[in-house]
Formats: structure tokens, sequence, C-alpha cells
């Protein structure tokens, strides 16, 4: 997983600015080498990690894991240290148990970054490359190391998190979360929030360049719940190559198993398939799809639902919104469109069959399903969550809109708490609510989180 990632970081930092002041020849070696991973002529220095693998230029130059500025951090994945010049020539105590560290000179500078041997003696990490320098370069290196402009010690960069919104003021649900974001409510318990930045977009292109200009600029360590519904591949397409996380994206889709997508929801692919698995079991042998004409999703999710029921020996019943005239008939529907919509569809149905239906919340909406109620006593509702959807503490039912909101909360609460290895290095975590956030990437644990579960009016809304 290291190595990918940082062939990812590879390509982020070719855009860095140039600087506009008076380099000697030597000292812009020493930069191209640090930032660029380019030496002497134009070769791309190479490195060798974890014993055996060997990469060039860009994957292998400083700033990627020891960062722009040099002072090491790790946003990504790696835990690299300080190596500004001041700091390497101080005496240390090291940063893992063991020998302390006498200051590092140009020799043992050298033998470190030649041969991975710190000042100690004692070999260093084998995800910090072996280098392929010249005495020169390496020369060139420690004069970059000593005259770089870097911020003084007292001034922290510090980090940002980035946020992603749809400008328009129609994508309401999107509006409400970037609200709700900016307010997280704080306990004692949780350390302080960093600083979370919103960028609004027009359009997708729009987003992805705002997101790489700021990305270039070095501070952000992670993004959080972009907003990227409706252009998902887009967006995976491009963040696989920054070497920032994206956690918890809001989208309806899965997101493809990438150490950059992190703490991502199940998906509606994972509910749909859910909601077969539970709800069909042998009692039916009629699903009635229910979804609108024009939409994309849906006809996506649609191939799904067909090998499923192919699976499970069930006919399907395929019904449009548009064109709803055997809509009544079914006794299972699964509804693949907003329950709004379907509400409007059913006027003067009156009559009282058993009846269940399968949704995904992001279609539920508990308003809608009351009207449907009253023309169709009998009708229950099988919703796939994929959230635990009731507050273990409080007991209250959670809308999506809620637990994403949340679920951002208590990342950007974990991120201020600054975790080794960075908040999207760990497994799981818990939240006091009852709320679960899992990094699992695999179909069949994707599927393990989303809870089904009927709808109970009374009970949620008390
Ligand atoms: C792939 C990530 C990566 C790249 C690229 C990388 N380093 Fe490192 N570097 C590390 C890690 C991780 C450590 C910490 C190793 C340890 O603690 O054992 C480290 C440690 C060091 C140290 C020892 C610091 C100390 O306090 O003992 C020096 C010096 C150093 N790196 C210089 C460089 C230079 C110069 C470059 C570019 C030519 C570079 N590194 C590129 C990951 C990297």
């Amino acid at each position: 997983m290291l190595h990918r990632t940082l062939l990812a970081m590879c390509f982020v930092i070719g855009g860095l600015v140039s600087y506009a002041s008076a380099e000697t020849p030597e000292s812009a070696l020493g930069r191209r080498i640090f930032e660029q991973g380019i030496g002497r002529d134009g070769r791309q220095i190479g490195g060798r990690i974890h014993g055996n693998v060997f990469m060039r230029g860009q994957a292998v130059a400083c700033a990627a894991c020891h960062g722009k500025d040099a002072r090491g951090g790790g946003e990504a994945f790696v835990r690299a240290p300080d190596i500004r010049w001041h700091t390497l020539n101080k005496p240390f105590a090291p940063r893992r148990a063991g020998l302390p560290r006498p200051s590092y000179d140009q020799t043992t500078f050298a033998r470190a970054i030649q041969q991975g041997i710190a000042s100690n003696g004692v070999q260093l990490e084998p995800a910090m490359p072996r280098f392929d320098l010249s005495q020169d370069e390496t020369a060139a290196l420690v004069r970059h190391l000593q005259t770089g402009e870097w911020l003084p010690d007292g001034e922290v960069s510090s980090k940002v998190v980035l946020g992603l919104l749809p400008a328009s003021q129609s994508e309401r649900w999107a509006q409400e979360l970037g609200d709700r974001l900016h307010s997280c409510p704080s306990s004692d318990s949780l350390a302080g929030f960093p600083p979370l930045e919103i960028i609004p977009y027009t359009d997708p292109p729009d987003a992805l360049t705002k997101l790489a200009a700021k990305i270039s600029e070095g501070r952000v360590s992670y993004i959080l719940a972009p907003y990227i519904a409706g252009w998902e591949d887009q967006y995976f397409e491009a963040a696989r190559d920054w070497p920032v996380p994206s956690l918890l994206p809001v989208t309806p889709l899965d997101s493809p198993a990438h150490p950059n997508f992190t703490f991502s929801l199940p998906g509606l692919r994972s509910q749909v398939v859910s909601l077969l698995e539970r709800g069909v079991s042998g009692r039916y042998d009629v699903l009635t799809v229910v979804r609108s004409e024009g939409d994309l999703l849906s006809r996506e999710m649609l191939k799904v639902v067909r090998r499923e029921a192919r699976m499970r020996n069930v006919r399907l019943d395929e019904v449009t919104l548009e064109r709803s005239h055997s809509i009544e008939k079914g006794a299972l529907w699964l509804i693949l469109a907003p329950l709004d919509n379907v509400a409007k569809q059913l006027r003067n149905v009156r009559h009282k069959v058993n009846r269940t239906a399968l949704v995904p919340a992001m279609f539920f909406d508990p308003a809608a399903a009351r009207r449907i109620e009253k023309q169709m006593p009998g009708i229950t509702w099988q919703i796939a969550y994929p959230y635990v959807p009731v507050n273990t503490r409080t007991g209250r039912w959670r809308s999506p809109l809620e637990a994403w909101a949340e679920a951002g909360c208590a990342l950007l609460a974990k991120i201020g708490e600054e975790h080794p290895g960075g908040v999207s290095g760990q497994s799981s975590i818990v939240l006091e609510s009852g709320l679960t956030l899992s990094n699992a990437h695999d179909d069949m644990s994707r599927r393990r989180q989303v809870i089904v579960a009927p709808w109970e009016q009374r009970k949620a809304l008390q």
C-alpha cells in the first residue's frame, strides 16, 4: 500500500511555484532534487524503498514525504521527520525509542540518504529511500536545506481540511450539510477542530481545478465529505493521484477501493443488494421495481437488481413513475425514486393489500410514507441505511443528512486529535452515539455495514 500511495503523491508536486529570488546554481539544483526529484543534467534521481522497490523522479522527491516546507509530518500515510538543516544540525532525542541522535553533518547526511544509516548509526526505516545521489548532488541538497525559504519555527503552517459543495442554492441538502459541518457541536471529549474551508463549485471541472490549486499549496491535510453526487467517476479518477485522502465522500455510489477514499459510507449498490438479500426471502415471486424514467442512477442500479433477481428466481416487473399503471399491483416493491414522487403517482388507490416496500434511505421520506399509508393501509417499509439509523444514546432516528453531518463532525474532531498514522489509517471509528465509521472497502464488509430496518413511525419521531 505504501508505494501505491507514494506513486500517487508524485503527480502533485509538479505544480509547485518557482521562486523568484536569486538562487545560486547549486541551491537551484538542491531545490530541484528536493521538490521534483531531478538531479544533475536533468536526470531523474532514483531511490530504493523497502529494500527492493526502485522508484525514480517525482515519486522519491524529498518533498513528497518530508513536505514542501521540509518540516516533515506525513499528511498522507508516512510520517517523515523535519529535515530543515537547522533541525538536522541539532542533537536530538529520537522520535522513537533508542539512542539519542547526534547532530548531522555533511558526511552523516550523505550516509543517511545514500545508505539509510542515521547519524547515530541506526538503520532508518525502509520507507526512507536509499538514494543514488552523487557527492555534488548531496552537497546541493544540503545547501538547499540550509538556505530554503522555510517558515520560521513559531509559525506553524496550519493544516486545512477542505470541504467541497455545489455553489448552487438549489442543492438544499448540500447547503445544509455545509452549514452543519461549519457548526459542529463540540464536546469536552473532543479536541479542537482544525480549520475547515468549504470550496463552492459551479461544475465538476471547476471543482477539480479549485481543489488541485488548493492542494498544491501544500497545506491541505484532508478533504472532508466532498459532495460529488452525480460526478463520482470524475472525482475518483482525479483524487486517486492526490497526496490527500478524501474522508467520507458524499455520494450515493460505492467508492472504489483505494487508500485515498476512506470512511465512505456503503453506496446504493450495497444497500440494494442488502435489501434484496433480506427482503425477498422466498415469500415473493415478483418484484416491482419503481424508478423514474430519465434517472441514470436508477438505470445503473437496475442492472444490479436484474442480476440479483435472476439469482433468487424472482421475476422483475420494471415500472417507471411516468408510466405507473401497474405499480399498485405489486406486493413487493423496490423503490429507486424519491418516495415523494411515488406518493404523487398514487391517487385514489385505496385498497388494503399486505405489501412490502424496500427503500434505500436516500429515497425515503417520512411525510411521503404517511401519505402512501393512507392510500394503502397494510404497507410496511423496509429501509436500507448505510449507517446506524438510531442514536443509541437518545433513541432518536437519524436522517441521512444528520448521519452524514454527524460523521463529518466526528472525523473533523479526530483530525484535531492528530492520531499517529493519520485518521485515514484507522480501520474504524465508533462514536458515542452508536455511529460506526468503517474503513472496509470490500463488497462483503460494505454490505455488513448496511442496516435494513422497518420504518416505525411513532418510535422514530418521538
Ligand atoms: C518515500 C518517503 C520519503 C522520501 C521520498 C524521502 N524520505 Fe527521508 N525519510 C522518510 C522517513 C519515513 C524517514 C524516517 C525514517 C526513520 O525514522 O527511521 C526519513 C528520514 C530521513 C532523514 C533522517 C532524519 C533524522 O532525523 O534522522 C533524512 C536526513 C532524510 N530522510 C532526508 C531525505 C532527503 C534529503 C530526501 C530526498 C532526497 C528524502 N529524505 C526523501 C521518508 C522519505
